[in-house]
């Protein structure tokens, strides 16, 4: 009896269920799904760069594709329009975030404005960031920061190359460069470069930010087969947990010298002049501290250190990659270098551009969106969950399921766009070009896009026009930059860039007196 009884077991667990598994799919109407194993799902196929494998799967099963990691249940999409209608005909459904390990320490249990599901503390926190802290105006204040910072890379450079040097490594450049600016604008302070306060805290800090990025980096796989993470293999989220406490700690003295600076400030001037140190020398962090004064027991010091920690993490890598593929393009297409400096010479002539010179540049502007289609950082967006059964391309995606949007395929989907592999800043130019860019991605769709994207362009935008203008770019050799994709949490260049490069005769004035 026990006997029958298991060979029946066994039966129907390497013939039957594989039938009745596909039948129950087919019943389901679930998306098209390659055969997977017990226990594992898919995840023993997933090869890295993630998107680069899940682009294959795509195009052998179809743009929407329900896969399983583990225990949780995946739909992969990578066509526009059923990524359109995920993000607006069914938005609300879709904008729960999945609860992976990483968001439960690096998110503060889930309660940070990315790693928040939807409700009314994330429509909350978001509200606070679309509307203080990176709204156009509050952006517009703090240009002044970006342009410093700007100029400081350029006055370096020219320094470097004053006394002989003509090749430079621009991804740490970058790095330091879009980590500055962000700790400018949030804190008012430089971590980087002179006039650094602290350089010991500098060096703390910089660690907690580049252990962090590796260790969200690492899949982990407990997030998929729980029993993996009871076990904590790698001590992964005891690091965390470490990690997150020193984050805290850091963000917490920055936190509180802000407000003994406010309070003395307070006591100290009279209105007026209050009124016009608040204007010039106001940061996120002051913001924060403004609303919590207003309403104590909602802006506590645990969501304000949640909000910083989150700019900061969404904001300097990304900005900073992105300037660098832009780069790295542009040093294998000399032509459009050459376009975009007559652009500048043109519009902005021999004097540094401003901010309020980007609305001139639109072939600038071209370079930057033709950069985003073709190397989006975050080339599967964040991934979403939903909260409720869906139809998506006609397909029945159920209640709970993750999803991940392919942007780096649709990006590349030679339906949509024409010679979809091309370097060609151009599609985006004129009013027809402005259709084109509306196929565009990098910066997600609906309620939970990108809040940071202005900021972001601004200072890709700056960077780039500014390094265009002052100085003249060549290659290192004759071969090609290599374009190779790597792995992270944020998609890297493999090998950092290097350049050659020279002052413009046209800007040693300006930049010798910088
Ligand atoms: C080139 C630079 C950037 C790219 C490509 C980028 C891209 C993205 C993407 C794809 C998402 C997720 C959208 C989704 O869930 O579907 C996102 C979310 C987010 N980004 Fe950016 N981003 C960039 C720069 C910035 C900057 C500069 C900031 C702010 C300082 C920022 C702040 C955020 C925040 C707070 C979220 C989470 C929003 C939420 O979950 O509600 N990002 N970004
Ligand atoms: C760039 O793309 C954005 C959408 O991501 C679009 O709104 C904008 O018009 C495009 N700009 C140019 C110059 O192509």
């Amino acid at each position: 009896m026990v006997i029958f009884l298991s060979i029946s077991a066994l039966i129907f667990f390497f013939f039957l269920f594989p039938i009745s598994k596909r039948l129950f799919q087919k019943r389901k109407n679930l998306p098209p799904s390659p055969p997977s194993l017990p226990i594992l799902g898919h995840l023993h196929l997933l090869k890295k760069p993630l998107h680069h494998y899940l682009t294959t799967l795509s195009n052998r099963y179809g743009p929407i594709l329900s896969l399983r990691f583990g225990s949780r249940p995946v739909v992969i999409i990578s066509s526009l329009s059923s990524a359109q209608d995920c993000f607006s005909k069914n938005d609300i459904i879709f904008a729960n975030r999945p609860r992976l390990l990483a968001g439960k320490h690096f998110g503060s249990q889930y309660s940070s404005l990315s790693w928040a599901s939807y409700g009314s503390h994330w429509r909350n926190i978001r509200r606070i960031a679309t509307v203080e802290i990176l709204s156009s105006n509050r952006i517009q204040m703090f240009s002044a920061v970006r342009i410093q910072e700007v100029q400081s890379l350029m006055k370096d450079l020219f320094r470097d190359s004053e006394s002989g040097k003509t090749v430079v490594e621009l991804r740490s450049r970058f790095s330091e460069l879009t980590f500055n600016v962000m700790m400018g604008m949030i804190a008012g302070r430089r971590y980087y470069g002179e006039n650094v306060v602290d350089l010991e805290e500098a060096r703390r800090f910089r660690e907690i930010i580049s252990e962090g990025s590796m260790l969200i980096g690492t899949l982990s796989f407990g997030d998929f087969v729980p029993v993996l993470g009871w076990l904590d293999f790698g001590g992964v989220e005891k690091r965390m947990v470490r990690l997150v406490r020193r984050r805290d700690e850091f963000l917490q003295a920055l936190i509180d010298e802000h407000r003994r600076r406010k309070k003395k400030v307070d006591s100290s001037l009279s209105m007026e002049v209050e009124v016009e140190v608040e204007k010039k020398k106001k940061t996120f962090i002051d913001v924060l501290l403004s609303l919590q004064e207003t309403e104590p027991e909602y802006y506590t010091d645990q969501i304000i250190k949640g909000m910083l920690s989150t700019l900061l993490a969404a904001g300097t890598d990304t900005s900073a990659l992105t300037t660098e593929w832009a780069m790295s393009l542009l040093l294998n297409h000399p032509d459009v270098l050459e376009k975009a400096k007559a652009e500048l010479d043109i519009h902005v002539g021999p004097r540094l551009i401003d901010e309020s010179d980007l609305s001139k540049l639109p072939y600038l502007h071209c370079i930057i969106n033709e950069t985003l289609r073709l190397y989006p950082v975050t080339p599967l967006l964040l991934p979403h969950e939903s909260s409720e059964e869906s139809i998506v391309g006609g397909f029945n995606v159920a209640r709970g399921t993750m999803l991940l949007v392919n942007a780096w395929a649709i990006h590349r989907d030679p339906k949509l766009w024409v010679d979809p592999t091309d370097f060609k800043p151009e599609r985006f130019q004129g009013p027809e070009g402005a259709k084109e860019g509306l196929k565009l991605i990098p910066f997600g769709h609906g309620r939970r896009a990108c809040p940071g994207a202005g900021l972001a362009v601004r200072m890709v935008g700056l960077a780039l026009g500014t390094l265009i203008q002052c100085f003249k770019w060549e290659r290192v050799g004759e071969e090609k930059v290599d374009m190779t994709e790597g792995v992270g949490l944020t998609m890297p260049k493999v090998q950092p860039l290097k350049a050659i490069y020279k002052p413009r005769h046209t800007m040693l004035n300006v930049l010798s007196q910088l």
